[in-house]
């Protein structure tokens, strides 16, 4: 049986520590974010959506910093270098679509989903990694937050397919 003690050496959790403190610049980053994605939404639903999201995303950040301790350590942040790029594309979806328009938030919710799609491919291999090193406690805490991104993409869907996008379309100058 693996014990803590027993695996802090081994280079898979060494490794699995440092995915975690990406994730933890992640999850920070997407929360900085999600306020200006919010502002920039032109449909209500859109912005309840996202809004509720925000509050997960500040329990996402909480329950890394509960693995963390989980695991003996202190919360450390290493820059996400995927999350950069893609929070600077929802940046440049934004300022190429017209404020007040459906296009806008047909570009809003492809960026999100961009965003989200990371996280669970992320938390996807994470929760793998750390059932392996039955690191249980761990895993449960990622397998809550992996719920919340597959709903939020799920909403998001449903959001594009049921109106947003074909309202997209249907817009003339
Ligand atoms: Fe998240
Ligand atoms: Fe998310």
């Amino acid at each position: 049986m693996a014990t803590l003690e027993n695996m802090k050496d081994l280079p898979f959790h060494k490794f699995f520590i440092f995915e975690l403190e990406d994730l933890y610049w992640a999850e920070q980053h997407i929360l900085k974010s999600m306020p200006k994605m919010i502002d920039a939404a032109t449909s209500k639903a859109l912005e309840s959506g996202l809004t509720s999201h925000l509050q997960e995303t500040t329990a996402h950040v909480t329950r890394l910093e509960q693995a963390f301790k989980a695991l003996g350590e202190t919360p450390k942040e290493t820059k996400c270098k995927a999350t950069t790029g893609i929070l600077k594309e929802v940046e440049d979806m934004i300022s190429e679509t017209e404020k007040g328009s459906e296009v806008r938030d047909a570009a809003i919710i492809m960026a999100a989903q961009k965003v989200e799609h990371y996280e669970i491919t992320s938390y996807g291999s994470m929760i793998a990694f750390s059932k392996l090193m039955d690191h249980t406690k761990v895993s449960e805490l990622l397998q809550d937050t992996l719920r919340e991104e597959d709903n939020a993409n799920s909403a998001l869907t449903s959001l594009a397919e049921g109106g947003i996008n074909q309202q997209a379309l249907n817009e003339i100058d």
